[in-house]
């Protein structure tokens, strides 16, 4: 697995490892003036990555505000994670900053670097049909067969040649996950990408998440405000406060999850309460 390295040119944390003399790091002009040169480091061996994802001493600050304060974080390869946490805690900025989207960073961020990203808004071009968008970035001339087999695994290979206006929401949030695929990532980070869909629809896209997941073998972050979601899908759950992973647990519940396991509700009891969500009045 192909790895980045995303850092600040004095990293708060100086970890050789991520490193390698026979692959002089080249650095990369910053994004925003001069503020923020990072450096990408090309692959180490696969074989000895013991993470998807490591991030050590990562600080993000918007106007001098910082949303994220020296985060660590960990994700082994094939892992599924969750992320909770209130709103504007800081989770949309991690996700951004892991997808390689805001470099203007503290910190290190190694992260595989075939990663994709689905967004809550399926973030479609109105005017490609949807078989274009799913590859849309992609380097070179990919072929409809490529987008038409990523299409087919979200059940939507009938709709290959649609305008993105005639899709339902479900459909448009399967097309995303569809450009998601196609770029076979290592790491997929989803931003409560069933959000914004009617609970039946959303059930049908968990599932798939689910599905896609065991099947494709990446190591997933979920961002999402739904405990019971997180519960149902991660390995581990975790809670983001103050700028820092407050929380976090193992969901060690055998699959396909049943949530009306009591092993379930007390581990959506104890997150709830991480959260600030007083349970015993939201039973009442
Ligand atoms: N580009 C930006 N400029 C200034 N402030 C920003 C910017 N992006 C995010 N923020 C601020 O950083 C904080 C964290 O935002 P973020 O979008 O990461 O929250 P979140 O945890 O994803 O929230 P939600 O659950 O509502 O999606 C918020 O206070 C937000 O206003
Ligand atoms: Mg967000």
């Amino acid at each position: 697995m192909a790895t980045d390295v995303h850092r600040p040119v004095t990293p708060k944390t100086a970890d050789p490892a991520l490193g390698s003399p026979a692959h002089p790091a080249p650095v990369h002009p910053a994004p925003t003036p001069a503020s923020a040169p990072h450096i990408h480091t090309p692959a180490t061996t696969p074989a000895a990555a013991p993470h998807a994802v490591h991030v050590e001493g990562l600080t993000r600050s918007f106007d001098g505000r910082p949303v994220i304060d020296d985060l660590r974080l960990d994700v082994r390869p094939g892992e599924f994670v969750a992320l909770l946490g209130r709103s504007g805690c800081g989770k949309s900025t991690l996700l951004r900053i892991l997808a390689g989207l805001d470099r203007d960073i503290e910190g290190t961020v190694l992260v595989p670097r075939r990663k994709a990203v689905a967004f809550q808004a399926p973030r479609l071009m109105p005017w490609k049909r949807v078989w274009r968008n799913v590859l849309l970035g992609l380097p070179g001339k990919p072929e409809r067969a490529l987008a038409e087999r990523a299409l087919k695994e979200v059940g939507l290979d009938h709709r290959s040649g649609a305008w993105p206006k005639t899709l339902s929401g479900g459909e448009a949030q399967r097309a995303s996950l569809a450009r998601a695929l196609v770029r076979e990532p290592d790491l997929l980070l989803l931003d409560e990408p069933f959000g914004a869909l009617d609970a039946l629809t959303r059930i049908k896209a968990q599932r798939l998440v689910g599905e896609l997941w065991q099947r494709r073998g990446c190591a997933v972050l979920l961002v999402t405000h739904d405990v019971e979601e997180a519960v149902l899908l991660a390995d581990r759950v975790l809670v983001m406060d103050e700028g820092v992973i407050a929380y976090e647990t193992r969901i060690d519940l055998e699959r396909p999850r049943d949530i009306t396991d009591p092993r379930f509700a007390e581990v959506r009891a104890r997150l709830l309460e991480r959260l600030g969500v007083d349970t015993a009045a939201e039973a009442a």
